[in-house]
């Protein structure tokens, strides 16, 4: 197969300013509620999870090899479902994919997408202490999820819901992440929805005059980055050795639920009562009262 590595990022035109950073040592649930959680600022957490097993053992040759058991999971040659006409999943077991993986020349691309994390690997996972009290269960992502790859960069998308760390356990990767607003959502969320950044002419398609401002940074094994709801974010590999990244989601506040400025509320809502008309006041109650909580706290959405 000829070179398939597609990097993401630089498609999407903008500014790139640095992504707030802050060593794991200095954050405590107080501060990282304060400062990016109630503000929803993603923020790149230096040593995150420095002391976990994973980040150490992991790129021993053959440890994880010796832990897959039976595990079987979903392979693709490719990174980007929406992209690719030969997209396909393979289901294979995990000790295959690792001999694949090994064996495959540098320049190739091997992505296993989100899936749970293999029941022998768990006990390489810690906690991450400046969660403490905020590490809720999700409403709607799984707590953790796996993602195992070669040269497999991650295409433009935003969550509506759940906040997420994400953390690298081995290899390097390039993150950008850039809000949008109502003033802006149009045209830049129909650009990237319909891939046009990935045409060869894809960038000057972007409104020139109000560019976009991303946030970047590059997470090295041991790093996190806080990944609020709402934020579009991009991922590259910053080299071509396997890599771990591992997804972990945790309930999001009440006051950071919706608001009726915000495209992201106003889009989901739109779907939410083409799906059922019953669910809209519902839906009406999930924003007020997160309003609310968020007047009563003083908090600025
Ligand atoms: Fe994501």
């Amino acid at each position: 197969m000829p070179d398939n590595i597609v990097k993401i990022i630089d498609l999407v035109p903008g500014k790139v300013a640095p992504l707030a950073t802050v060593d794991a040592g200095a954050l405590t649930p107080e501060i990282f509620q304060r400062q990016f959680l109630n503000k929803h600022v993603p923020v790149l957490i230096k040593g995150a999870a420095r002391h976990w097993r994973a980040t150490q053992s992991w790129r021993e040759p053959g440890y994880l090899d010796a832990l897959c058991g039976d595990v079987e999971v979903k392979m693709s040659r490719v990174f980007n479902a929406a992209m690719a006409q030969d997209y396909k999943l393979e289901t294979m077991k995990l000790r295959d994919c690792f001999a694949q993986l090994r064996a495959s020349p540098d320049d190739t691309t091997y992505s296993i997408p989100a899936t749970a994390v293999p029941a022998q690997w768990v006990k390489d996972l810690g906690e991450y202490a400046f969660l403490g009290p905020l590490d809720k269960k999700p409403r709607m992502y799984p707590r953790d999820r796996i993602f195992i790859y070669r040269n497999a960069s991650t295409e433009w998308h935003y969550h509506p819901f759940d906040e997420t760390i994400t953390t690298q356990l081995a290899g390097s990767k390039r993150f950008s992440l850039f809000r949008l607003t109502a003033d802006n959502w149009l045209p830049n969320s129909a650009l990237i929805e319909s891939k046009a950044h990935h045409r060869p002419d894809g960038a000057r398609a972007f409104p020139a005059d109000r560019p976009l401002t991303k946030y970047e940074g590059v997470l090295e094994a041991g790093d996190a980055v806080y990944i609020p709801p709402f934020w579009w974010h991009g991922v590259d590999t910053a080299d071509s050795g396997i890599g771990y990244t591992l997804a972990h989601c945790f309930r999001t506040p009440a006051a950071r639920l919706a608001a009726w400025k915000d495209p992201v509320t106003r889009r989901v809502f739109r779907q939410v009562a083409a799906k059922n008309k019953l669910a809209v006041p519902v839906a009406l109650g999930v924003i007020a009262y997160s309003t609310l909580r968020r007047v009563t706290a003083r908090q600025a959405w």
